[in-house]
């Protein structure tokens, strides 16, 4: 009888604990389920409202993103030119961005002529600090996030060692002041924001370091280039997947922009390693055949309006361990894009 009771109770209790798991399991699987396509619905609308905008579309950075743009097909990407969009004009950017807003804005205009900018100081302002000030309002009123690329030419390089985010600028030129009179801009404005200063940017587009070595190289014998400026060349196309993959994984991830106290935080990016002007040329030549002798030459035996930072090294720890980047040798990515340039007969 006892034992018969036993079982009973056993029998009961067993049962009820079935039941009660199968209750449970039910529910969980509806809750997960639901859950599940909740989460679905919020990526895929998540995934069609990303709008990016790139302004300075037809530049090397901005050609560049548009270049790598159908990799990144969860956005929605609209490039701007000088046409569309004329940053040296206040009201047109008013203007635009009445008709006009974006998750993501991509600053990649900017006012690059470095010797001329010692002349242009207006309009080198004008592009490089209003019009940045300008998209920095509208992206704290739009509650867009800004990325915006800044210069190693905040830096006076009288050190020799790669320079950190947090040290002193101290620009020697123009343009180097009116990009960093941008990026205060920024900082006072606070808006959801980065700022990544970059160096010796060149790509298969525009004019760069690369085109014009490639230039004169097939025109002369010899030629003399600077050993005494220290850097690191960025192949844009790196950039322009660094700035993508940073933003995916602000906003894919829901990441808050890492910043400390109110400040838009800054990072540096560029390719790794170091070289100077010199040896970026003789890379140049080695990796295109081209027969033409290189003389390292000293800055002061090649004057130029606008004077340049001796040693411009980044530091780029920060950017990598905070978005998990890894950041390709420029020795590597300068090969692959001068691969695409002989494919495209170097004359792009
Ligand atoms: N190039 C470098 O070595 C280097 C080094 C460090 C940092 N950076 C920074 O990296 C970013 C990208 O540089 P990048 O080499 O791609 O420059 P880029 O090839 O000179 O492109 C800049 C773009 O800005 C546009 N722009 C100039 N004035 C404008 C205006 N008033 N309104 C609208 N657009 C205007 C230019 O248009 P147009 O084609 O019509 O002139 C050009 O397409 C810039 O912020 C630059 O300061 C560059």
């Amino acid at each position: 009888m006892a034992v018969t009771l036993h079982l009973q109770t056993f029998n009961s209790a067993h049962t009820n604990r079935l039941i009660l798991f199968f209750i449970v399991t039910y529910a969980l699987s509806i809750y997960t389920h639901q859950h599940w396509l909740k989460n679905e619905a919020l990526l895929e609308m998540e995934a069609i409202i990303k709008t990016i905008l790139v302004t300075g579309g037809d530049g090397q950075l901005g050609l560049s993103l548009k270049n790598i743009s159908s990799q990144y097909s969860q956005y929605q990407f609209t490039f701007t030119n000088r046409n569309d969009l004329d940053l040296s004009r206040p009201n047109d950017i008013t203007a635009y961005f009445q008709q006009h807003q974006f998750d993501l804005i991509i600053n990649c205009a900017a006012y690059t002529a470095v010797d001329k900018a010692e002349e242009e100081q207006e309009l080198a302002y004008s592009i490089n600090y209003l019009a940045v000030k300008k998209l920095a309002e509208i992206a704290l009123l739009h509650k867009s996030l800004l990325i915006h690329i800044s210069t190693d030419y905040v830096y006076d390089g009288t050190q020799y060692q790669p320079y950190v985010e947090s040290q002193a600028t101290n620009p020697q030129n123009i343009y180097g002041t009116s990009k960093l009179k941008g990026e205060n801009a920024i900082q006072s404005i606070a808006p959801n924001a980065i700022i990544i200063r970059t160096s010796w940017l060149y790509s298969e587009f525009g004019n760069n370091f690369v085109k014009t070595m490639l230039k004169l190289g097939k025109e002369r014998d010899q030629l003399g280039v600077i050993f005494d400026q220290i850097g690191s060349p960025t192949y844009a196309e790196d950039l322009a997947h660094g700035t993508l993959k940073l933003f995916a994984k602000i906003h894919d991830r829901n990441m808050a922009v890492p910043c400390k106290s109110n400040e838009v935080p800054v990072y540096h990016y560029s390719n790794e390693g170091v070289c100077s002007w010199y040896d970026f040329a003789k890379a140049i030549f080695e990796l295109t055949n081209v027969d033409c002798r290189v003389e390292p030459i000293e800055t002061k035996d090649y004057p130029t309006p606008a004077k340049r930072p001796n040693y411009s090294v980044l530091n780029k720890t920060k950017i990598k361990q905070d978005f998990d980047l890894s950041i390709p040798y420029w020795k590597d990515s300068l090969h692959l894009c001068i691969n695409r340039l002989k494919k495209n007969n170097l004359s792009r």
